[in-house]
């Protein structure tokens, strides 16, 4: 059985951790972007069906390319951010399914097709891999700006031609200023939002 985290880490992953509106100069390696994939690739889904992809936005003209298509509140902060990343689910994710699930991966192809399935379970599980990409950054030290403001019909079409991806969010990640961070707001409390049975 693992350990709890210290309380640092847990701190670094949530207590502590924020939504940054604002960026430092510093770099992100493309080295972490590849870390931080291969821990996020992690995590679980449904039948290990996986069916996030992730565009990692850092040149000027690709950058340019989606403030475009962002609410204007969210331009400049994309274009600050060292790296935007675009979280899309793939509706083609089934095919991949004997590949990703050896045991019944032609069933569980056949299940995910079944209309209606594919669209939600690829909602489900690339917005929990998205999820898993926040927590994953933030446990290399990066932080995070996660932005659902933009328009995903024109953002398929600059980046998704031709596939069957579709952007759910995207996220800014850098180094963060501090400085610059909302108060914080309430969460619910356990009573709020829990019960046991
Ligand atoms: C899916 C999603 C969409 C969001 N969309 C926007 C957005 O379009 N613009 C923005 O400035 N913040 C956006 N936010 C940021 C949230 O307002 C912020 O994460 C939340 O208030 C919690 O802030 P905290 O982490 O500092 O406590 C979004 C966050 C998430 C997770």
């Amino acid at each position: 059985m693992a350990n709890a985290l210290q309380p640092s880490a847990l701190d670094q992953l949530f207590g502590a951790a924020r939504t940054y509106n604002e960026w430092s100069d510093s770099p992100v390696d493309d080295s972490v972007i590849r870390e931080l994939y291969d821990l996020l690739k992690w995590g679980p889904t449904s039948a290990n069906s996986s069916p996030a992809r992730f565009v990692w936005v850092r040149t000027p003209e690709r950058k340019a390319a989606l403030a475009a298509l962002a609410a204007e509140a969210n331009r400049p902060k994309i274009l600050a951010a060292p790296v935007t990343v675009i979280v899309g689910n793939d509706l083609n994710f089934p095919e991949l399914m004997p590949k990703l699930f050896p045991a019944r991966g032609e069933m569980m192809k056949q299940i995910f097709l079944a209309p209606g399935v594919t669209e939600v379970t690829a909602m489900r599980n690339g917005s929990m891999q998205g999820g898993y990409m926040i927590l994953a950054a933030r446990a290399l030290g990066l932080d995070c700006g996660p932005m659902s403001g933009f328009d995903n019909a024109g953002v398929d079409k600059a980046f998704f031609a031709g596939t069957r991806i579709q952007s759910n969010f995207i996220c800014n990640l850098g180094y963060g200023k501090p400085n610059t961070l909302f108060p914080r707001n309430p969460r619910l409390t356990f009573d709020e939002a829990c019960r046991f049975e």
